[in-house]
């Protein structure tokens, strides 16, 4: 940092040490402010990669040809990454709270998954959550019904905050009209510094636990499956990722890749391609493979390389820009600095991917999917993984729902308030504009319904097989 860099960033140290942060979240964030004062672009050449390989199969490669996965399960914990709001689908607390099947939300099926595979195997698999500041309280709250996860002391890991930028002046973002306003959460990524932060690393080591399976809460696809916990324990690798086949909708995404300097893995995210690269980015048949965010690390590599890079995982840093106060257009510009945990495949020499099917990567980003999950399509097996219904034969309906009229949760419940309609028999439903469901609605093959008029309309109950209905000019 340049010397007038380092003057503001200590204005930063002190509002991070005056809240009682700890010196890895100062760290991390001195990290990522770095990247910011130094205007350094963050791109990844083409020149410089080489499309992925070595990535083997689970299907294929893996499972059948390891075995005795739960012998380890006594050294691992399960980590689900609980600290976002899920604001993109209109929430204001955890997205793993809302109901996903019948009563049962995401965290509800997570929690009973750990409960049976304790009984199963009778062994003490640990479960931990890493709450932010916004979502610990509803959630220790909610998992009161599950004495046994939430009696743990150590079901909790309480992400970072850090302190918003002021984009003119490069310090400290103030507001003191609500000074809550001026901090935010600094993204999965933190999960590195939160747990070595508060000494839980450490504890986990002392207690024995080497093996740590990571995912999004809201990725119910992301199970402990006991033949990637073999493979990882015997491959000896400090962290492995698991990747899915990049597809066209899949291509504007980041991607996997291997440094050509020394072989090492990394990932390119959208804002790290320069456009003339845009086409390499693009192409799914060289760059083949994104991060699912599920996340294998090996706990004493994990410590190995935080003290190996002077007390953290150095990530590269996401900016977004926004104001102090988001509802506010009005106040002051900030630039909130962000990590991703998968990121940190870079840091660990020695890394692995693995190809896993794409329903192990099912996370609730929009409407579309929640409406998908929630219907009959689904169904929770007796390990309480939730798995498309054997009448399916492995394919999911698709379903495009009207992307204003069912952006937020709460417009998608209220326009199902008589339960989520019957897909076990549908190929593809669109519904463009607003559109309720009156009640018991059953859609086979391909359906669509539409309504083109400004407003709402009720598509009465019943079953539509290969339908096309138009509700412009119905009754309201
Ligand atoms: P995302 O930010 O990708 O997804 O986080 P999201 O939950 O859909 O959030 P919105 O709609 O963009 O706001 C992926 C996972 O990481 C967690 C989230 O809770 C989710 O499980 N997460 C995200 C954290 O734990 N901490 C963070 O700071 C950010």
């Amino acid at each position: 940092m340049t010397p007038e860099a380092a003057a503001k960033f200590k204005m930063f140290e002190d509002k991070m040490k005056a809240e009682n942060l700890s010196a890895a979240a100062i760290l991390a964030f001195k990290n990522s402010y770095a990247a910011l004062s130094s205007g350094s672009s963050g791109m990844i050449e083409e020149a410089t990669i080489d499309p992925a390989t070595d990535v083997p199969y689970l299907e294929g490669d893996i499972k059948g040809k390891v075995t005795g996965g739960e012998a380890y399960l006594p050294e691992t914990v399960v980590l689900k990454l609980n600290g976002g709001l899920g604001t993109s689908m209109g929430l204001d607390k955890a997205k793993s709270l809302l109901p996903v099947k019948g009563d049962d939300s995401f965290l509800d099926l997570t929690a009973k998954q750990v409960i049976e595979m304790r009984k199963t195997f009778k062994s003490n698999v640990r479960f931990m959550l890493m709450n932010s500041f916004s979502t610990s309280e509803d959630t220790l709250e909610f998992l009161k019904k599950y004495p046994e996860l939430a009696n743990d002391p150590n079901l909790e890991l309480v992400q970072n905050k850090v302190p918003k930028v002021d984009v003119n002046t490069m310090e400290p973002a103030a507001w003191s009209a609500n000074p809550a306003k001026e901090w935010c959460p600094p993204g999965h990524g933190d999960l590195y510094a939160a747990l070595s932060g508060s000494g839980k690393l450490d504890e986990l080591l002392a207690e024995g636990i080497k093996y740590m399976f990571v995912s999004n809460s809201d990725n119910l696809g992301a199970t402990l499956d006991l033949d990637l916990l073999a493979y990882f324990a015997t491959s000896d690798k400090p962290f492995l990722m698991e990747c899915c086949e990049r597809t066209e909708s899949d291509k504007k995404g980041g991607h996997l890749a291997k440094r050509k300097a020394d072989g090492q893995f990394i990932l390119r995210e959208s804002a790290q391609c320069a456009k003339e690269d845009e086409s390499d980015f693009q192409d799914t048949d060289k760059h083949k493979f994104f991060n699912t965010n599920n996340l294998w690390v090996r706990l004493d590599k994990l410590k190995e390389a935080i003290d190996a890079s002077g007390g953290l995982i150095p990530l590269a840093m996401i900016k977004n820009g926004k104001t102090v106060d988001p509802q506010d257009d009005t106040s002051p510009k900030v630039f909130q600095l962000e990590t991703a945990m998968g990121a940190a495949i870079e840091c660990f020499k020695g890394a692995g991917a693995v190809a896993v099917p794409r329903t192990r990567f099912a996370p609730v980003k929009k409407c579309n999917d929640l409406f998908l999950l929630r219907s009959d399509a689904y169904v929770v097996n007796e390990h309480y993984n939730i798995v498309l219904a054997p009448e399916r034969n492995g394919v999911a309906p698709v379903v495009s729902l009207d992307a204003k009229k069912y952006k937020l949760v709460q417009q998608l419940d209220a326009a199902m308030t008589a339960g989520t309609p019957s897909l076990i028999g549908c190929d593809r439903l669109t519904v463009s504009g607003d559109v309720q469901m009156a009640g018991d609605t059953v859609f086979k093959g391909t359906c669509s319904v539409v309504n083109k008029s400004g407003e709402s309309k009720v598509l009465p109950a019943g079953e539509y097989a290969d339908a096309s209905v138009d509700l412009s000019e119905a009754e309201g």
